[in-house]
């Protein structure tokens, strides 16, 4: 098959939701659907429940289901689908984030009962940054819930995007009859008591106007009627480009554990769904048709064997074809790496690979040369933008308690960092290492990993700051008054920039007014 073949027919995508709303529910009937499981219950949840936060046992449980079911790659209708596994628990959100960056397009789960959460509108936010398609699938439908014209609403004002509906519910609650499918005006009507396997009882019937439609969904024939021409009339017509260009949601209602609605948003999906688009970088734009290789790493796992020093760095092939044992040039160490054992991830197993296409994503085994955001080319030098470190909003020194294990603590400081579990920031009036992390359990994994993969024992000291941001300005004399100013909450991050420690929302306000010039960012990438 031609490259052109190969990277049209790949559909490489997020399912982002908050905790709960069914998002490993969905990833897992998408898995069969796809014919890649068999049973339900195959995908673990990778999430930790909110009573483990000191559970390290957990902590440890879900790295090791985030390794397999990280990349969950799967073929149905001749389509490569590739779903990104993002963790669940919202300390690890950071996570989700970079994630985000590899992906093409995103499936958003709204709990129907709760609408849009705060995790989701995070979520939606980092979407927005790049303008990533996103559909919604509004999920639970055979629960009580909101009235879906308000919940359609409700996205439309809490994410900020246009909807369409593609589909519609039938009542819902004890009383969900199934869903209508707007994109193909069919009506498929499902049963629930088969929820382990795939249901053959897809009843469809192509005319709503049809007498025998009253058969099926009785008494809430005239109503579905009433509500269709009511979606007709308040909603535009799907404009798929603007799906593409991240300004309007298709929307499909079902409920994930009773397998209603999944394969018409599955089908719709591989429809619709874009494959590999441009990447940007620093150099230019890449489009995935071209010839040579481009990837960037966008993940890492470390240390999942204690006796092995081994780490799995993730890249996204961004453009030509990659090959096993073909050297590629590592733009940010400029020197040159073959892989001998490229991994495929095929849903819950993975296997070398000798070729891989733009959209798929591989795990190169690696000894420590990989952190994220690295280049892999064909010898162009570029770097690939779009991955980012969000600004922390938890903040604790971090001091050696161990005299002896200084080294040790130094390295297992700086590839946690690299690894992107949290980010380190020196102080530069004392010189004394801060941890900023987005969620409170990260602390607690980076003492527990450093004490176990690297013989080093760490100790907090708690530490009053609101936020940290990276500065910059063109006004010389002003950022040098600020400097003098603001010594004492000035620190740099691992690469050398400028970091403003805000003590206060107020603090930071006042120093925006007060330095007009200066620039004050929230994300690493500007
Ligand atoms: P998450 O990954 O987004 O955190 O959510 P997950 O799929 O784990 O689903 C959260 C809970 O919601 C699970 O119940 C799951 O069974 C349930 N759920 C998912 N989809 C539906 C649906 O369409 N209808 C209904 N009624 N429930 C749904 P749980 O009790 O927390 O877990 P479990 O013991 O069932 O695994």
């Amino acid at each position: 098959m031609s490259l052109e073949k190969e990277i049209k027919r790949r559909r490489t995508f997020a399912i982002i939701s908050h905790p709960d709303a069914g998002k490993t529910t969905l990833t897992e009937k998408l898995l069969l659907f796809g014919g890649a499981i068999h049973v339900a219950g195959a995908v673990k949840s990778n999430k930790i429940k909110k009573t483990a936060t000191s559970d390290f046992m957990e902590i440890e449980r879900q790295r090791g289901i985030s390794v397999s079911t990280a990349v969950m790659g799967f073929e149905y209708k001749d389509v490569k689908i590739n779903i990104l596994d993002t963790p669940g628990h919202e300390d690890f959100a950071e996570d989700t984030y970079r994630t985000l960056t590899a992906v093409d397009s995103v499936i958003i789960v709204i709990d129907q009962a709760k609408g849009v959460e705060t995790q989701t509108r995070k979520l939606m936010n980092v979407c927005r940054m790049r303008n990533t398609p996103v559909i919604v699938f509004i999920n639970k439908m055979d629960r009580n819930g909101k009235d879906p014209f308000e919940l359609l609403d409700d996205i439309e004002s809490e994410l900020k995007i246009k909807v369409r509906p593609l589909s519609w519910p039938i009542s819902s609650g004890s009383t969900f009859k199934g869903v209508y499918n707007l994109y193909e005006q069919k009506l498929c009507l499902f049963f629930s008591e088969d929820k382990q396997s795939l249901s053959d009882d897809i009843i469809r019937i192509d005319d709503v106007n049809s007498p025998e439609l009253d058969q099926y969904i009785k008494p809430f024939t005239n109503r579905f009627r009433e509500e269709l021409e009511l979606v007709k009339g308040v909603y535009h017509d799907f404009e798929i480009d603007k799906y593409l260009s991240g300004e309007l949601a298709p929307v499909f209602f079902g409920s994930a554990l009773n397998n209603f609605g999944v394969q018409e948003l599955l089908d719709c999906f591989i429809q619709i769904a874009p494959h590999p688009r441009p990447t940007v970088t620093d150099a230019r734009e890449i489009s995935p048709f071209e010839e040579k290789l481009t990837g960037f790493v966008f993940k890492i796992f470390a240390n999942m064997d204690p006796n092995h020093r081994d780490r799995l760095a993730f890249l996204k092939i961004c453009s030509g074809t990659f090959e096993r044992n073909k050297f590629y040039h590592h733009v940010r160490l400029d020197k040159d790496f073959r892989f001998s054992s490229p991994n495929a991830f095929m849903a819950d197993k993975k296997s070398i690979v000798d070729f891989a296409y733009p959209g798929d994503i591989i795990g190169l085994h690696d000894t420590g040369s990989f952190r994220i955001g690295d280049t892999l080319t064909e010898g162009e030098i570029l770097k690939f933008k779009g991955i980012p470190n969000f600004s922390p909003e938890l903040f604790r020194y971090i001091e050696n308690a161990d005299p002896m294990k200084s080294k040790q603590l130094a390295k297992g400081v700086d590839q946690l960092m690299d690894e992107g579990v949290a980010q380190l920031f020196i102080q530069k009036s004392n010189g004394r290492k801060i941890i900023g992390t987005v969620g409170a359990l990260q602390f607690e994994v980076i003492q527990h990993r450093l004490e176990h993969e690297y013989n080093a024992t760490c100790r907090y000291e708690s530490i009053s700051l609101h936020k940290a941001c990276w500065i910059e300005s063109d006004n010389k004399a002003q950022i040098e008054d600020f400097r003098k100013r603001k010594f004492n909450n000035l620190a740099v991050d691992k690469h050398g920039r400028e970091v403003f420690l805000a003590d206060s929302p107020y603090s930071l306000q006042m120093a925006q007014e007060k330095f007009p010039d200066i620039k004050f960012y929230f994300t690493s990438e500007f």
